[in-house]
């Protein structure tokens, strides 16, 4: 499956967003990953429907994968919905009605994934893999930008290819936290398909260019797989 870079604005300078994220977009990003953050479920609050929505406004063809990181996501899905997510993804840990959420995302027309945290095993998804479009790996503990990739996420991703596999399903791997480019060679040959990265696309020097470089060693990373 190709390898598809995911610009995490949560890394992006807020007094300039727009200009930010096409820069990732402009640099090979495909999706736009968007954090957010109740100070609940995480201890840091980030963005909501409105910032969404003005996103979808300034890039109608985009994808918005929108990451709720927030207790009680039921009660905000169809706030996303409605502003314009394309994708939607709740945490495992969040969700105590996991299958009726995925439900909730799927008709509101979004498409439903699942996260787990560094801490939760792949076999807590054995009876939803079936519906979600996407499962999202936390390779860090989430909250918070620029933190350190956790090996641990590789086993996670793989088992995830084996699962798939057996299975017969479609879903997509994507991964989330501390991939920059001495960590992406790993993630990519573990089998994750989408990159999520805040910090070493918006971090420091050029967006694009660090977007570039970035999907250029995934890319090359897939090449030599064995
Ligand atoms: C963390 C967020 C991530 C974050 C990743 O809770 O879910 O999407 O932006 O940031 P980096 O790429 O800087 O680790
Ligand atoms: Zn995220």
């Amino acid at each position: 499956m190709a390898i598809e870079l995911a610009p995490s604005i949560l890394s992006a300078n807020f007094s300039r967003l727009g200009a930010d994220a096409k820069a990732a977009l402009d640099g090979g990003g495909t999706l736009l990953h968007v954090d957010v953050m109740d100070g609940h479920f995480v201890p840091n609050i980030t963005i909501g429907p409105l910032v969404t929505a003005s996103l979808r406004k300034a890039f109608p063809g985009v994808i918005l994968d929108c990451h709720l990181m927030i207790e009680n996501p039921d009660v905000y899905i169809p706030a996303f919905a409605e502003a314009g997510a394309s994708w939607i993804s709740v945490h495992q840990e969040a969700c105590v009605h996991l299958h009726r959420t995925l439900q909730l995302i799927e008709s509101h027309g979004c498409k439903p994934g699942v996260v787990l945290n560094p801490a939760t095993p792949v076999m807590m998804l054995d009876e939803v893999l079936d519906m979600v479009h996407h499962v999202l790996v936390m390779s860090v503990n989430p909250g918070f930008g620029g933190q350190k990739f956790i090996p641990g996420a590789l086993h996670k991703v793989k088992t995830l290819v084996e699962v798939r596999e057996v299975l017969g399903l479609a879903f997509r791997i994507e991964i989330d936290g501390g991939v920059a480019l001495d960590t992406v060679g790993e993630i990519v040959r573990a089998g994750a398909e989408i990159l999520v990265a805040g910090n070493a696309v918006f971090g420091k020097g050029d967006i694009g260019d660090n977007a570039r470089k970035l999907l250029e060693a995934a890319r090359s990373a897939t090449l030599i797989r064995t």
